[in-house]
């Protein structure tokens, strides 16, 4: 039976098996595992940064969504961030998706976040029709970032 827990420490192979796969599909800059697993067991010893939804099945992880926290004056509030959301490419199209972003509106309504954001490669015109179909809407907002190489 297809289950939505929150991860556990047990999980962090399996996620970084995901997470490989995720980014190698989607071109982006591979990580050394050993980095990544960093930043995933702090979230484990730090619980209020962030947590990692996992859809299981039977064992097996078909899918996570990685939320993290970050304060915000905008909204005078903290406000949860969607991270990352992956879903195996044969558990794609039967709701698992919607249902990892209920899962984690849930726990953002627990913990009287506002409002749930996140950023979208302009090109995955595929994650920006399941984010809209899940009820996100495009705020009117550029992103703009820069390596940090020392002061300028
Ligand atoms: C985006 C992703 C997480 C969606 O997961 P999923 O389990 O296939 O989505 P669901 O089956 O729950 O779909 C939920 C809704 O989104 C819609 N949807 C999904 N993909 C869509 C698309 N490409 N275009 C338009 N709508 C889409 C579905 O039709 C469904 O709507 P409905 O419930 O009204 O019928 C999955 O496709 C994925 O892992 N993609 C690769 C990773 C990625 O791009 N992540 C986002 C990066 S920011």
């Amino acid at each position: 039976m297809l289950e939505l827990q929150w991860a556990n420490p047990n999980d962090v192979e399996a996620i970084l098996d995901l997470m490989e796969e995720y980014h190698r599909q989607e071109g982006l800059r591979g990580h050394a595992r050993s980095r990544l697993k960093g930043v995933l067991e702090m979230l484990f010893e730090q619980r209020n940064r962030g947590r990692v939804a996992v859809a299981r099945d039977a064992g097996e992880l078909l899918g996570y969504a990685l939320v993290v926290r970050r304060p915000s004056f905008e909204w005078a509030s903290d406000l949860a961030v969607l991270d990352e959301i992956f879903v195996r490419g044969k558990a794609r199209d039967r709701g698992l998706g919607r249902r990892m972003i209920n899962f984690v509106e849930e726990y953002a309504a627990s913990e009287g976040l506002p409002a749930i954001t996140l950023q979208v490669a302009s090109q995955n015109v595929a994650a920006m029709g399941f984010y809209r179909a899940v009820g996100f809407s495009k705020v009117d907002r550029e992103i703009f970032a820069r390596p940090v190489t020392g002061p300028r």
